[in-house]
């Protein structure tokens, strides 16, 4: 193949917010060799599955679609074309050569850590290898990945993704991460506000800083003082243009003062947490190795809400780890209704193997589990919409990031991260305009205009004092 004629690239992300941001950094590395991204398999040369590894489900989704590939591959070839595919995430990093033996078709499998690498790979698969990369390399691999042109930036929306935080060391029982992702690694604090910058240049009004434990990010500054994620969220909101910033995923133990700080003085930090307790019954949390007991989760709420009486709370979960009784799930839904979440994410508890959990004695039934989600799924609904419905007729300052759905429509959405539709112009994308909440719906708020000025601060204020405690 031509080193120098165009060809096109088809992403296929699965799983969270961090595959999200690497495949646009893949695109970005491959982009000053030619690739092109387009928006569907069949129209591509190269296609890469960014895989996720956390359930059994997004595992195997893999699978199946790599045998779809192979058959349009077959068929390409048929015709005298080709389709190079490869496997990337944590499927990847997880098992490696497996996927070679278990899905031939596949001519490069490479993990997270190696995507500034992924010009040299593809190199030698063009050659005929079958290449796999699931090293830990020494260079950070951020220094390496070129930045995005600010044309491409601005055509990915007002609203951005950027990983601050790689990897995890508390070895959650049932969790994959820190084998796949690997250790805990924090981005130096001057390539962050670097890479912030950029996205600022380019039109970007909100960060969304990512990491595994995104609250444990620490770095130095200038003067070699050690900071704090409260600290990074400071420095990025003197960036012109960035108006809004949040993070996730966090854990509990690294809810510092700082931070937590923070969210009192920063108008800029946006009151939505995700903040995950995964169970509400300590003997669970205790087998799960969380490190912290649902007292000590509350109190960390508490100081939360003291700084931030406002702040909508989210979280994960998950029902049927091995040994959970009817009791330990009650204690579940208990916690669900204390804290208030405003929403949440919720799991049915999936084997992984290589984590404890895999092994552990106690694993509960299939429909058991089912049951379970179905009750805690409800409740979170439930609590969902009572608070869409507890903003209803109040003057919400709402990001305007893009054209609605019918004609003279916009949508952006709220400081709790509920998406607003609304009539305006769309000349009103990229700015903060106060939005009265007329109605809502299952999964998002419809809202009208107050004036299409940018609020004053003590606007935001105003709103943010009378916010409704959830
Ligand atoms: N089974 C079910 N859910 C899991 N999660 C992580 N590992 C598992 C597992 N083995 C969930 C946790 C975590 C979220 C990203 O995925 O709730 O916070
Ligand atoms: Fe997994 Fe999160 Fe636990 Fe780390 S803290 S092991 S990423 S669930």
């Amino acid at each position: 193949m031509n080193e120098h004629a165009p060809k096109k690239l088809f992403i296929k992300t699965y799983g969270c917010q961090m595959n999200v941001y690497d495949s646009d950094r893949m695109a970005d590395a491959l982009a000053p060799h030619g690739y092109e991204p387009v928006q569907a398999a069949e129209d591509a040369d190269l296609v890469v599955l960014n895989t996720c590894h956390i359930r059994e489900k997004a595992s195997e989704k893999v699978f199946s679609e790599i045998g779809r590939l192979r058959e349009l591959r077959d068929e390409r070839r048929l015709a005298g074309g080709d389709l190079m595919i490869g496997v990337a995430g944590c499927v990847a990093q997880a098992e490696g050569d497996e996927i070679v033996r278990r899905a031939p078709a596949v001519n490069l499998v490479f993990g997270p850590q190696s995507y500034h690498r992924l010009p040299e790979l593809l190199a030698r698969a063009h050659n005929g290898a079958r290449v796999v990369d699931t090293d830990f390399p020494e260079e950070d691999k951020f220094e390496h990945l070129p930045a995005a042109k600010k044309e491409v930036t601005a055509r990915r929306g007002l609203t951005a993704f950027l990983t601050v935080q790689e990897g995890c060391d508390k070895f959650c029982s049932f969790c994959v991460v820190p084998y796949t992702r690997g250790a805990e690694t924090s981005r130096p604090l001057e390539q962050v506000l670097r890479e912030a910058e950029n996205l600022a240049e380019a039109g970007v009004r909100e960060l969304t800083l990512l990491g595994q434990n995104v609250n444990a990010w620490h770095g130095l500054d200038a003067r070699g003082r050690s900071v704090g994620l409260g600290e990074l969220c400071y420095r990025l909101s003197l960036i012109p243009g960035i108006a809004r910033i949040r993070y996730t995923t966090s854990h509990p133990l690294d809810m510092t003062d700082e931070l937590i700080e923070m969210h009192r003085d920063l108008d800029a930090l946006m009151p939505y947490l995700h903040l995950p307790i995964q169970s509400g019954s300590d003997a669970i949390l205790k087998s799960m190795n969380r490190r912290h007991t649902v007292a000590e989760y509350m109190a960390v709420i508490e100081r939360i809400k003291a700084a931030r009486p406002d702040m909508a709370m989210s979280g994960d979960f998950i029902v049927g780890f091995p040994g959970e009784t009817d009791a330990d799930f009650d204690a579940t839904m208990q916690v669900v209704r204390e804290v208030g979440y405003a929403s949440a994410y919720t799991f049915k508890y999936s084997i992984r193997p290589g984590t404890p959990g895999a092994t552990m004695d106690g694993q509960v039934p299939e429909a058991k589990k089912a049951e379970r989600l179905a009750r805690l799924n409800e409740q979170i609904n439930t609590q969902m919409h009572a608070f869409h419905r507890s903003v209803v007729g109040r003057t919400l300052p709402v990001l305007i990031e893009k054209a609605g759905r019918q004609p003279g429509q916009v949508g952006g959405r709220s400081p709790y991260l509920q998406a607003v539709h609304m009539q305006g112009p769309t000349r009103l994308i990229g700015q903060i305009v106060p939005v009265e909440i007329i109605e809502a719906r299952n999964n998002s708020l419809t809202g009208k205009i107050v004036t299409d000025a940018e609020p004053n601060p003590a606007s935001v204020i105003e709103s943010r004092a009378t916010a409704a405690h959830i």
